[in-house]
């Protein structure tokens, strides 16, 4: 195992004022998005929409990495460049998402288990040939009556573990994902609950399959309420709970943590990030790797129509400027009103 390596990579993927892009949708979860826009899902369409996210001008100020779906790692811009080699060329870390889905969890009303295990070694080594330096794995974990199970929460911990110690194996961070999902009408104090949980079985699962914890990165949820709880967190207690919770679980030895938005609006996912990083002196850079809050707005900006594109690449590096600003907590709300 290369340390050094390992180590850089994730200290690269977490560097001040810049964080990671999600571009890794499956293919059904960007036809919904492109459904919201009226857009076909096609070949063409995707790589289309994922040329105008990699290519928008001064991006790599504040994106340090990128992460993949398969169909996108083997695709190319219009210039003939593979996506991975274009992402590299401008300083930005290509990724790929390895997992292949959650899945139902048998004899576990409810919960899943997320699979694509087997065959993983094989697949890192093809992925690092194509250029790949980090990888991910998303667990999911809903709250609901009588769920999460302590079976289901240590069942992904030990998948998540699984994975971590095969990333490294092959040189490349995992990007360690226990999402706590949000769509439930959980309180905010459940979700703490159930995070410190997931955390604490993920962390111990990740020493005992001797995962070298300086070259992960952890991708959590915030602790937040449910989106359809009557009683919604003011921004400053979701960052409070959210540094309390990570503080108790998260080892100094990791370099970095980058949030999943997870559902919240671009704004707020701005906002609690920003809030956090002026709570004083962490243990960890504190970042973001968003899918929805940083490409929404981009998105609507650009519709799949061509002449669209230049806006649209704005809006992206205006999101991401924004992010990068919430790094050191300068964000403040007030910014979203301020012309792009
Ligand atoms: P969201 O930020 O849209 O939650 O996506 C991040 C991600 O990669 C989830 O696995």
């Amino acid at each position: 195992m290369e340390k050094t390596a390992l180590e850089s990579n994730a200290a690269a993927m977490v560097a001040p004022s810049k964080g990671i892009l999600a571009a890794d949708e499956s293919s059904g979860t960007i036809k919904k998005r492109f459904d919201k826009i009226r857009l076909e899902s096609t070949f063409e369409s995707r790589r289309a929409y994922r040329e105008l996210l990699f290519t928008a001008p001064g991006a790599e100020k504040h994106i340090s990495g990128v992460i993949l779906y398969d169909e996108t790692i083997r695709q190319k811009a219009s210039d003939g460049r593979p996506f991975p080699e274009l992402l590299a060329a401008r300083g930005i870390l290509p990724g790929i998402k390895v997992d292949a889905g959650a899945k139902a969890l048998a004899g576990f009303p409810g919960e899943t288990i997320t699979e694509g295990l087997d065959g993983l070694r094989e697949r890192l080594a093809e992925y690092r040939g194509m250029g790949a330096r980090f990888a991910k794995w998303r667990a999911v974990i809903d709250i609901g009556g009588g769920i999460p199970t302590g079976f289901a929460i240590e069942a992904n911990a030990h998948a998540l573990a699984r994975y971590s110690a095969l990333c490294q194996e092959a040189s490349i961070v995992p990007i360690v994902e226990p999402e706590v999902l949000m769509d439930g009408d959980h309180t905010i104090e459940r979700c703490e609950e159930v995070t410190d949980a997931a955390l604490t079985a993920v962390f111990d699962a990740l020493f005992l399959h001797r995962v070298h914890l300086e070259g992960i990165v952890l991708k959590p949820n915030m602790v937040i309420a449910g989106k359809k709880c009557a009683v919604q967190a003011a921004p400053q207690q979701v960052a409070d709970a959210t540094l309390r919770c990570l503080r108790r679980r998260v080892p100094a030895a990791v370099p970095g943590i980058a949030f999943l938005s997870g559902g919240q609006s671009e704004a707020d996912a701005t906002l609690h990030l920003s809030l956090m990083n002026r709570g004083g002196k962490l243990p960890w850079q504190l970042s973001f790797s968003y899918g929805r809050a940083l490409q929404q707005s981009t998105l609507d900006a650009w519709r799949g129509e061509a002449s669209n594109v230049t806006a649209a690449q704005k809006t992206f590096l205006r999101r991401a400027r924004l992010n990068g600003l919430a790094r050191s907590g300068a964000y403040e709300a007030a910014m979203e009103q301020a012309a792009a």
